[in-house]
């Protein structure tokens, strides 16, 4: 039954006393509003898929790679790939743009043996020379390649003699399957059917394996991306057992081609109301009992989780500038806004807050209303905590101006969906470290905002 399956899910921990102490001293040093990442949230997180998937190794093969859509922060990564490391998992990452590919050159002292998956929802000539620039990079160890479209298979095909002969055996080929039919009730999560923007369908997927096969390629991989913010089980249960199907149909039908890997994507879910999120333990369960019975080798699977990954580690801290107080509403305003977190505009899901009350205190308020937290863009619709279309305020603690808000769990796709809208500069980021404290992201300075202006009028 929906979401009640034992140990789905799994609480994320309250905000520690150390990790209060290390938001009061950051913001002491850098101000607000700042992202803060705890490593180790990051690691504890690692550590758990870490061990799911040590615990299903007899039965299949699981390689996990972080996707750097939910955070491309680099020292982010590299603490990442690292923890992976120390946990068991052979480090990976999946990339999505040439952005990340370059962020990822840019690292130093990535681990030894590092994977990659490239899948572009727009690749050319120049971006898939970039990335077989890493085939005779020493850090690469497996490099694998979804290709989503038709033209992207021309694409690498036409390359294909020239991956050939730099290629070792690290190199690997996939496509992305978009599943016949679709449940999607919003455009956020219109993954699978024949609206779906991304991925390969009948006609369109055997052309694309049809055009491999022609170059002599044996052995393919497929690759699903679910769904975003999934947190049932059951619905990717039933989106592998769709992908499963399309994989027996496809081997049947394409004699000699052979399964090279299974790519399930991410798309594993937070609750963030509740906070907590889907059982990385359940999940490779599952794809241990879809999946391994496939053929009489271990299949090897791979997974992208970006948000369960960084989700839990970071928080956003803000400061109470305004308090509005209508009577039976209060409007708690604080220095950010959607221009950096745009989740709660954008997808309307609100996360949790916690109030991190400061000694000087100037506007007293008395709490017999509830309220809502909101930015300070011009945006109608910037409410941070309560939906204001569902008549939904927060109950809140006593807040003041002066007091900072912790917004939770806001590591994945939290600074990298931010912008300068309303004339407002970035925040920083600072990763912590045990007693550490580390600036991974510097504060702009409002001139930056005119730093891609040049001077004068440029004629082209
Ligand atoms: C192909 C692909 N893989 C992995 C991810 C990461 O998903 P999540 O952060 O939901 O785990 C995304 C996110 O959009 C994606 O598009």
């Amino acid at each position: 039954m929906r979401g009640e399956m034992s140990d789905e899910m799994i609480k994320i921990a309250e905000l520690r006393d150390s990790e209060r102490e290390a938001i009061q001293k950051i913001v002491s040093k850098v101000g607000t509003p700042v992202y803060i990442y705890f490593q180790e949230r990051m690691e504890e997180q690692i550590r758990r898929f870490g061990d799911a998937v040590e615990k299903f190794s007899s039965d299949v093969e699981v390689q996990c790679y972080f996707a750097m859509l939910a955070n491309h922060n680099p020292y982010l990564i590299r603490q990442i790939l690292q923890a992976m490391e120390d946990n068991g998992l052979s480090p990976g990452v999946l990339c999505a743009s040439e952005g990340h590919l370059r962020i990822l050159s840019r690292i130093s002292s990535l681990p030894r043996r590092l994977n990659i998956i490239y899948s572009d929802a727009f690749l050319d000539e120049s971006k898939l020379s970039q990335f077989i620039h890493y085939l005779s990079s020493s850090e690469a160890y497996t490099l694998i390649l979804i290709l989503q479209t038709l033209q992207q298979t021309e694409i690498f095909t036409q390359k294909w003699p020239q991956i050939k002969e730099k290629m070792s055996e690290k190199f690997h080929v996939g496509v992305r399957i978009k599943l016949v039919g679709s449940s999607s009730k919003d455009i956020y999560s219109l993954y699978h059917g024949q609206n779906a923007r991304f991925g390969l369908m009948r006609n369109n997927l055997q052309e694309a394996l049809s055009k491999l096969k022609s170059c002599g390629i044996s052995q393919v991989g497929f690759h699903i991306y679910p769904g975003t913010n999934i947190l049932y089980l059951s619905e990717l249960e039933s989106l592998y057992n769709g992908l499963l199907q399309t994989i027996q149909k496809i081997l049947t039908y394409n004699s000699g081609l052979e399964l090279d890997f299974i790519d399930v994507g991410g798309g594993f879910g937070i609750n963030y109301q509740k906070r907590e999120f889907l059982n990385p333990d359940k999940v490779i369960e599952i794809l241990k009992n879809i999946f391994s019975p496939l053929s009489d080798k271990k299949e090897r699977i791979l997974i992208e989780p970006g948000r369960t990954i960084i989700g839990p580690a970071g928080v956003l801290i803000a400061k109470v500038v305004d308090i509005k107080d209508e009577g039976s509403r209060k409007f708690v305003v604080v220095d950010t806004g959607l221009s950096h977190f745009a989740r709660p505009y954008i997808y309307r899901q609100y996360h949790q807050v916690q109030v991190i009350p400061q000694n000087e205190r100037r506007v007293k308020t008395n709490w017999d209303a509830d309220a809502f937290i909101v930015g300070i863009t011009m945006a109608s619709g910037d409410f941070l905590a309560g939906d204001p279309l569902e008549d939904a305020p927060i109950k809140i603690e006593r807040v003041e101006i002066g007091d900072l808000i912790a917004f939770l769990d806001v590591g994945a796709y939290g600074f990298c969906m931010s912008s300068n809208f309303s004339g407002l500069l970035k925040p920083p980021e600072v990763l912590v470290e045990g007693k550490n404290y580390y600036l991974v992201r510097e504060r702009k300075e409002v001139g930056y905002l005119l730093a891609e202006v040049p001077l004068c009028l440029k004629s082209l």
